[in-house]
């Protein structure tokens, strides 16, 4: 079977990036790491990539195909061809690149660093070891699964736009400690990982790290978790839970969102600094006529017709969520 490629090539330490094509002949179940070590190995030995285990183990030939982070060892070549289209082959996203499709992951590790990643607990050595129930461990090994290969940290469009936010991967080990009911330093992980800038609550639910996650780790699904359990152990000061609120309450008080009370109410009512930093946007949305007085909705928001029902159902969700948290 024919393969084209079309692989992005750069030298280290340069900011400019070019294209190189090669077409291999491949057998048909050869993966993608098959197909581009034929080219290194036969085309162009100048081509640099990084692999080990080739069976979706070590995590470090990940890279983009066709725009997506993908195991390069797990992905058939016959599956990512596309016509006449060739093959996209591009280094992972969200980390400099070292030479051609070999990332400098260090930008990965700082973040897992941050996250304090090994059980912390000040008290007494027990007699023999620490006893952690099989349903307990359950609940972790999902995360224990992630072999650090950075998928979603190259994927995550938050990371695009802020360098500070922890990412997907180091979230997910995170919750593998929070959920240890070993470590003594529960609350404030959650305390650390609910922090105003990079946090769990910046998380914008898009899935992605899901969608690329070659091992199911959903690390999406375990920030969530973290959210719930930083809300259930009270660490609720934070713009996250507070933004939470303000909507929820909107959505009582008028059966619809209320934009203009969303922001203060979020930052706080104080918060003079960054309600000054988000006049920009403000600024935007106006030029954009996207502020609310600028559509046919009022100024000052009224409850729509039929509030009535509205605060009956919220009520009733409420009180059923109170009744399954006990
Ligand atoms: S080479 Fe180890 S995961 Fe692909």
């Amino acid at each position: 079977m024919e393969i084209r490629l079309k692989v992005r090539r750069q030298e280290a330490q340069s900011e400019y990036s070019s294209y190189s094509d090669y077409t291999v002949d491949m057998p048909e179940g050869a993966t993608m790491l098959d197909a581009l070590l034929q080219v290194r190995d036969y085309d162009d030995g100048s081509l640099a990539l990084r692999y080990s285990c080739r069976s979706s183990i070590c995590g470090s030939c990940a890279m983009r195909v066709n725009g997506r982070a993908r195991l390069a060892c797990k992905t058939k070549a016959v599956d990512m061809a596309n016509g006449d289209e060739p093959i996209v082959v591009e280094p992972l996203g969200n980390m400099p690149v070292v030479k051609d499709l070999v990332t400098d992951m260090d930008v990965h590790w700082d973040k897992v660093r941050q996250i304090t990643p090994w059980v912390e607990n000040s008290g007494p050595e027990p007699e023999r070891e620490h006893l952690v129930t099989h349903e307990v461990m359950l609940d972790v090994s999902n995360a224990l699964s992630c072999i650090q290969c950075g998928a979603c940290v190259s994927d995550c469009p938050v990371l695009e736009v802020d360098t500070s936010f922890i990412g997907p991967a180091a979230f997910a080990k995170a919750y593998r400690f929070v959920g240890d009911p070993r470590d003594d330093t529960t609350k404030e992980r959650l305390q650390g990982l609910s922090a105003t800038q990079g946090g769990i609550w910046d998380c914008t639910r898009c899935n992605m790290c899901v969608e690329v996650c070659p091992k199911d780790i959903r690390p999406m699904d375990r920030i969530m978790q973290l959210r719930e359990k930083a809300v259930a152990a009270g660490v609720k000061e934070n713009i996250g839970v507070r933004h939470g609120n303000s909507f929820a309450g909107s959505v009582r008080r008028l059966g619809r969102l209320d934009e203009i009370r969303l922001l203060p109410e979020s930052v706080g009512m104080f918060n003079v600094p960054r309600l000054l930093s988000e006049l920009p946007g403000a600024w935007r949305l106006f030029r954009a006529g996207k502020l609310p007085w600028q559509s046919a909705i009022p100024f000052m928001h009224k409850p729509i017709p039929g509030i009535k029902h509205v605060q009956r159902l919220y009520d009733q969700a409420r009180n059923q969520k109170k009744e399954q948290a006990k």
